[in-house]
C-alpha cells in the first residue's frame, strides 16, 4: 500500500490507506476511542468504535503516548468538523514506538524550557505553521531574483576582514594565516559577483557577535543580498519594494492556512504593495520629534524609534540618506550633499523594525581609499576590493534583506527565536 501525507487526503476519500506519522493526542467518550496522529504535513483524527474496530487495536488505545511513532490504516471520509476536514476509519494499528515521558506536554511550558527541547518543539503545530512560512519566504526569495535572471553568487563564510564594522565579528584561527573571520555579510563579494555578471544575490547564513539581547537579533541569521552593476540608489529602492511585495503576496497565496494557524491578522500584510512610502532621514527625525521624542540628529535610530516611524504608514516605510558618519565606509556620499550616505534602510509596520539594509556603493577608487583610511581598515585586505574600482568601476548598488525578521514580521511572532529551526544567541548556542 502506498504511503499518503495527510495533505493529499483529498485524492483519497473512501480508499483505505497507511499514514506513517506520530500520536499527537488522543481522547475517549463513550465507547469511541479518537487519535490525532501527526505526520508533518498535517493532523488527522483517528475514529476507533468497540465492536467496529479489531480488538487488539482498540484495546491498543491505553497504551498510546504522546508522540509515540506509529502506522494507522483506514478508511478515509471527508467530515468538516474534523481537525483538517478529513477522518480516518481506523481497522489497523501498528505501534513502531511507545514514546516514554515526552517532555512537552499540553500544558503550558516557560520559554526556556521550549528552547531547551527546541529538537522536540519543532513537532507543534505552530512551530510547523512558522517553518512552512519561513519556507515559502526562502521559495519566493529564489524565485523572484531566479525570474529575473539574477546569478546566485555563493560568498565564503570564513573572510579575511570586517564588512559591517569590526566590532561584531566572530574571529578564530586559521592555519598559518593568522586570524579568519565569520562573515557578517556577503555584500563586498556579492560586489565582485555583479561586476562580473551584472546582476547576482548572495544567499546565505551571517554572524553577528552583536551584545543586543533583543527580540530582533541573532549571533547566526540568513541574509539575501542582490547586488546589480549599473542601479544606483533609486533603482535600488525599486528593487527593495517590488522584492516585497513579491514574498508578502506569495506567503499570503501559498501559506493562508498557516498564517490562520498563527492567528496572522493579514490587514498590514495584504497592504505590502509597491509604491512603498520614502521618507528621508532628515525627514524621520522630524516626524519623532514631532511625536515628542528628544532625538539627537546624527544617531542612529534605536528600536522604539523605528517603531514609532513605522507607525506613521500603513506599509513598510523606506528611509533614505542616513548621515554618513552612522554608516559602513563603502557607502557612497550624496553628490547634494557629501555628509549624506546613499544609503536606505526598509523598516517594516507594527515595530518590526529594520528588515532591509542597503546603499548605492562607493565606486571611485581614491575616494574608497580615503574611507578606509578614516575607518582604521587594514587597506591590505581590501586590495581586491579595490580593483573592483581600479578595472571598470561602474555605479552600482544593493541591498541586505534578514529573513528571520521578515518570518517574524510575516508571522506576527514577538521573538525571532522562533523563526530558525535552531535560534543562536549570546546566552544559547544549544541544541
Ligand atoms: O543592515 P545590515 O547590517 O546590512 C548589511 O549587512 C549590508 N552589507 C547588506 C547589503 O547592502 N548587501 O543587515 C541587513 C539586514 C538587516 O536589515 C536585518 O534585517 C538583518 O540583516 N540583520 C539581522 N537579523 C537578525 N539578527 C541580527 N543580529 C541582524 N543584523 C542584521
Ligand atoms: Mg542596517
Amino acid at each position: 500500500m502506498a504511503r499518503i501525507y495527510i495533505e493529499d487526503l483529498s485524492h483519497q476519500v473512501g480508499e483505505v490507506i497507511n499514514i506513517h506519522g506520530w500520536l499527537y493526542h488522543k481522547r475517549s467518550g463513550g465507547k469511541i476511542r479518537f487519535l490525532v496522529v501527526r505526520d508533518g504535513t498535517g493532523i488527522l483524527q483517528c475514529v476507533m468504535a468497540k465492536g467496529a474496530t479489531p480488538d487488539e487495536a482498540f484495546n491498543s488505545f491505553d497504551s498510546l503516548t504522546q508522540e509515540s511513532s506509529l502506522i494507522v490504516t483506514g478508511k478515509i471520509r471527508k467530515d468538516d468538523r474534523a481537525p483538517g476536514g478529513y477522518e480516518m476509519e481506523l481497522t489497523n494499528l501498528q505501534i513502531i514506538q511507545i514514546a516514554k515521558d515526552y517532555p512537552i506536554t499540553p500544558k503550558e511550558h516557560g520559554v526556556d524550557f521550549l528552547m531547551d527541547h527546541r529538537h522536540l518543539w519543532l513537532r507543534s503545530l505552530r512551530q510547523h505553521a512558522i517553518l512552512r512560512i519561513r519556507h515559502q519566504i526562502i521559495k519566493s526569495i529564489r524565485e523572484f531574483f531566479d525570474d529575473r535572471s539574477f546569478v546566485l553568487l555563493d560568498a565564503p563564510i570564513f573572510t579575511p576582514a570586517a564588512c559591517e564594522g569590526t566590532s561584531t565579528l566572530f574571529e578564530t584561527d586559521y592555519f598559518d594565516l593568522g586570524k579568519a573571520y565569520l562573515t557578517q555579510s556577503g555584500q563586498l563579494y556579492g560586489e565582485a559577483g555583479a561586476l562580473a555578471l551584472g546582476k547576482v544575490y548572495v544567499f546565505g547564513p551571517t554572524f553577528r557577535a552583536e551584545k543586543s539581547k533583543t527580540r530582533r537579533h541573532l549571533t547566526e541569521f540568513w541574509m539575501v543580498e542582490p547586488e546589480v552593476a549599473f542601479n544606483d540608489l533609486n533603482d535600488n529602492m525599486e528593487l527593495a519594494e517590488e522584492f516585497l511585495e513579491y514574498i508578502v503576496s506569495s506567503v499570503l497565496k501559498q501559506r493562508a492556512e498557516e498564517l490562520k494557524a498563527l492567528e496572522r491578522n493579514t490587514k498590514f500584510l495584504e497592504s505590502v504593495k509597491k509604491p512603498l512610502p520614502r521618507v528621508s532621514y532628515d525627514e524621520a527625525v522630524e516626524i519623532l520629534r514631532k511625536k515628542g521624542v528628544n532625538f539627537e540628529y546624527g544617531t542612529d535610530f534605536g528600536g522604539t524609534d523605528e517603531t514609532i516611524i513605522s507607525e506613521q504608514f500603513d506599509r513598510p516605510v523606506i528611509v533614505h540618506r542616513y548621515p554618513a558618519k552612522i554608516k559602513a565606509f563603502y557607502m557612497k556620499r550624496d553628490p547634494q550633499n557629501p555628509d549624506l550616505a546613499l544609503a536606505m534602510d526598509v523598516i517594516a509596520p507594527e515595530g518590526y523594525g529594520e528588515i532591509i539594509g542597503g546603499s548605492q556603493r562607493e565606486d571611485d577608487l581614491d575616494t574608497l581609499l580615503q574611507r578606509i583610511r578614516e575607518h582604521n581598515l587594514p587597506q591590505s585586505a581590501f586590495e581586491w576590493y579595490l580593483d573592483l574600482r581600479r578595472y571598470g568601476t561602474v555605479p552600482h548598488a544593493g541591498f541586505g534583506l534578514g529573513v528571520e525578521r521578515t518570518v517574524s514580521w510575516i508571522c506576527g511572532l514577538d521573538h525571532v527565536r522562533e523563526t530558525i529551526p535552531f535560534p543562536r544567541m549570546i546566552y544559547r548556542l544549544t541544541p
